[in-house]
């Protein structure tokens, strides 16, 4: 029996590859991805080897490009939000970790792949659904979803008893549990979990808080290619660089911090602590320059498949064939989405005061208030707005028979 553990190095996840050890006799393979989670991997490589993991079965890799490339650009190509906040950071890692974990199990002969999302959660959905789309053979173990474990108390005489060490400040409770990647970083639970309180400034990790952001406004400038961007400021920069970039700019600026009571999958509502600095910045910036740049029925259609499309990503449906459905209409609909937009960054917002394309379909001479240069004939619009108006006349003609 053989394991493919996905492991962050952390004091959890240390206890389920014990675990897996002791109770179930599997030999562990472990998966450490940096996201851009900002944590050293090394600590991870050696807590491994110090749990008895063979220097083989530790896989510890760098996603952050492929991550952002094949994962979040598609997504922001569809300015998706889930409940019209949610800028999905944590949900849109989940199935690339499952795809790496699964593809880890063939290279070393494991049957099982195992994970230490709770019972309770979205991400147990999105990492198991995600397996079985790319091996329906695949056998998952959900400790969480099995243990005798479930109090702090009982963790911690289980990490004690199998010398798992345990750093000083987890030994209290933690004050909240933390996710975070290059999109985002997620806090939720323990102080946290009373929506009625107002989240403590601590748990803020990676922006400022806009009132302490600089009092002079800064502008970018950034230049999208097919829906993607990919340069800031006129300098060209890798899909992961460019995001970290934003973050940068973002978090300084105060840019991107969400507060939100949000609908879990599994039924029940939880509050979360959001902070998506870059993508905040992107998620305006794609949409100013689609704005000169995209077709009216394209945009609507777009703007009606979002939601949607963002459930799907929620609710782990990302390696499903509706969510590459929507995907292949969402990129067609890319194609003509290149040029650039100024964005003004200034306490906690990110603003478009400009925008400008080769492939703009904005035409000063039919919008202008100024004399009329021949482009649009004003005439046109009287018959326009009778044929639009006769239904409308003809019920109120109507009603006005019955209701007097
Ligand atoms: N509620 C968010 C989501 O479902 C964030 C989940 C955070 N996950 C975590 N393991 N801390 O996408
Ligand atoms: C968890 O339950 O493991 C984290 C929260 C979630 O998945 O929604």
């Amino acid at each position: 029996k053989k394991v493919v553990l996905a492991y962050s190095g952390g004091l959890d996840t240390s206890i389920i590859l014990k675990w897996l050890q002791v109770e179930y006799g599997c030999e562990v393979v472990t998966f450490t991805a940096d996201l851009g989670q900002g944590e050293e991997l090394d600590p991870a490589r050696k807590k491994a080897e110090m749990l008895g993991i063979k220097p083989e079965n530790i896989f510890i890799e760098d996603l952050r490009e492929e991550f952002v490339r094949d994962f979040v650009f598609p997504m922001f190509r569809a300015n998706a939000l889930y409940e019209g906040l949610y800028l999905l950071g944590t949900s849109i890692a989940r199935p690339l970790i499952s795809k790496r974990l699964v593809e880890i199990a063939v290279e070393t002969g494991a049957d099982a792949i195992s994970h230490g999302a709770t019972g309770k959660g979205n991400d147990q959905v999105r990492f198991e659904l995600s397996a079985y789309a790319l091996n329906p053979e695949i056998t998952v173990i959900a400790p969480w979803r099995k243990w005798d474990l479930g109090s702090r108390t009982r963790l911690l005489e289980f990490a004690e008893a199998h010398q798992i060490p345990i750093a000083k400040n987890k030994r209290g409770e933690a004050p909240f549990s933390v996710d975070a990647n290059l999109l985002h970083t997620s806090s939720e639970g323990r102080v946290l979990e009373d929506p009625a309180e107002e989240a403590p400034d601590y748990v803020y990790q990676r922006t400022v808080n806009p009132e302490d952001a600089p009092d002079a406004p800064e502008f970018i400038e950034i230049a999208f290619e097919k829906g993607d961007p990919v340069a800031i400021d006129g300098e060209p920069m890798s899909p992961a660089t460019l995001l970290a970039r934003l973050n940068d700019l973002g978090g300084k600026h105060g840019v991107g911090r969400l507060d939100l009571v949000e609908n879990r999958f599994v039924g029940m509502k939880s509050r979360g602590i959001y902070e998506t600095p870059g993508g905040t910045i992107l998620l305006e910036a794609h949409r100013g320059i689609e704005s000169i740049t995209l077709d009216r029925g394209a945009m609507h259609l777009k703007d009606e498949l979002m939601p949607r499309y963002a459930e799907l990503i929620y609710n782990g449906f990302w390696f499903s064939p509706e969510r590459e459905m929507l995907q292949a209409a969402i990129d067609h609909s890319q194609q003509h989405v290149t040029g650039t937009v100024r964005i003004k960054l200034y306490k906690g917002s990110a603003r478009t005061v400009a925008r400008w394309s080769e492939h703009s379909l904005y035409s000063e001479a039919q919008v202008t208030f100024e004399e009329d240069m021949g482009a649009y004939d004003q005439s046109d619009a009287q018959g326009f707005i009778q044929l639009n108006g006769l239904r409308l006349k003809l019920l109120a003609t109507r009603n006005r028979k019955f209701e007097g």
